[in-house]
Order: structure tokens, then sequence, then C-alpha cells
């Protein structure tokens, strides 16, 4: 089992007050390496949230978080940074993309901070960036490139770093129909091929369709 979620709530507010709202409660979840799974649920339902503690972003109020069989929810800040630096890509429904960077120079943020780039890790990205369609544009700027070439680099980047796990919320939210599929199908490929382990938070059923498992978000749950 690569992730467990045991008994995990969360709220906003100050717990007990009136103006406390409960968001996850009780939740359970177990993810075998190398599943795909999709989880839809209404606008508040807590999608992000979930996704937030799974990425280690956010902290339960309740329950842990294990990792490979590891127990996160005693780790520092600073172990929680390199935890989520090795082990996770994220990628978000807008691409988070600097605007002053290059794509190339995007993919390549974080492994910055480890120093120098190595030759491994330029192949890699050069590879990816092939392999995704968008070599053409690697010396551009985001504000030069369209929607789902921005989606596509932050894919890469989330990719750079070999993740076990890659957390991907509505990651097709602000893209067309077209750029939307096109946009999934490299998702699920790219796990596929890496043995990644994927949870996507979607509207789109055809993107939920293709995965091994599909989840609901309803009441605090997931059904
Ligand atoms: N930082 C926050 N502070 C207070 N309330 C929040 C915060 N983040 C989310 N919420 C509330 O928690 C609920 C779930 O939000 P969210 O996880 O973003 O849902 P979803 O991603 O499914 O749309 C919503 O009612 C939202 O308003
Ligand atoms: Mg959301």
């Amino acid at each position: 089992m690569l992730l467990q979620l045991k008994n995990i709530s969360k709220g906003y507010g100050e717990q007990g007050s009136h103006n406390f709202r409960p968001v996850l409660e009780n939740l359970n979840l177990e993810i075998q390496k190398g599943e795909k799974l999709s989880i839809v649920g209404q606008s508040g339902s807590g999608k992000t949230t979930l996704l937030n503690l799974i990425g280690t972003l956010d902290s339960p109020d309740f329950g842990e978080v294990f990792f490979d069989g590891k127990n996160l929810t005693g780790y520092s800040k600073k172990e929680l940074a390199d935890f989520r630096n090795q082990h996770l890509g994220f990628v978000f429904q807008l691409h988070h993309l600097m605007p002053q960077l290059s794509l190339l120079e995007n993919v390549l943020l974080p492994v910055l901070p480890q120093g120098k780039v190595s030759k491994e890790q330029k192949e890699w990205a050069e590879n990816l960036i092939k392999r995704v369609g968008i070599w053409d544009q690697r010396h551009q700027k985001p504000s030069e490139m369209s929607g789902g070439e921005c989606q596509r680099t932050a894919v890469v980047r989330a990719l750079i770093n070999k993740p076990e796990l890659i957390l991907a919320d509505e990651p097709t939210g602000a893209l067309d129909e077209k750029n939307a599929t096109a946009l999934s199908e490299l998702l699920i490929q790219l796990s596929e091929e890496e043995n990644l382990t994927l949870i996507t938070v979607t509207h789109s059923s055809e993107l939920a369709n293709q995965m091994d498992k599909r989840y609901t978000l309803r009441n605090g749950k997931l059904e």
C-alpha cells in the first residue's frame, strides 16, 4: 500500500464555535502503488481540502496519513517539505508557472534547490518535453503559450523529480474539450509508463472513467 488515510477529520474555523465548518469527517482511504483514481464531488464538497491533506500542504484535525507505511503526522515543516519534494508531484487547475521564466526553466525549477541541474535531470526534462509535444516552445514564456501548452508544462514540472505519487486538482478544468482530452490522455499514459500512482480531482467523467477507481466525496466521506 502506498497511501493510507485513517479516520481523517478536517474543518475550518474554530473547533466547537458556531462558525466551525466540518469538511471531512472520519474519512478513510487506501491506495495501492500504481493505482489511478479519481475523486469527483460537488463544488465545496472538500476535494481540494482532501488533496491538500494527502499532499501534506495542510494537516488534519484528527486522524493520520501514512505514506509507504510511514506516519507523516509528526513530521516537522522541513521534513514535510523534503518529503513532498522527493515523493510528490502536483498539478493544479491553473498551471502556476513563473511568468518571467521560459518553459524549460519552469520545468527545471523544482530541481534547482538541489544545486546544479545534473546531466541526467536535464535529459529527463528534455525527454519529457519532447514526449508531451512542447519542444518547439521550450524557450517561450507562459504568456507566449496556449493554455494547453502551459498545463502540459505543469505536468512535466510535476514529474521532474520522478515522484511516486501525482496529485492533480482539476488539471483540465481551465481547458477546452480538445485540450482537456489530450491532457487527460497524457496524464494517464505517463502514469502507466512510469508506474506512478495518480490521484486526480476532476469534473470530467471522461477522465474519471479512465481511472482504476472512482470515488465521490459526499458529506465528508468518500463513497
Ligand atoms: N482556507 C479555508 N478557510 C475556510 N474555509 C475554507 C478554506 N478552504 C476551503 N474552505 C471551505 O471548505 C469547503 C470545502 O472547500 P474545498 O476543499 O475547496 O472544496 P472543493 O475543492 O470540493 O470545491 C468549502 O465550503 C470552502 O468554502
Ligand atoms: Mg477544489
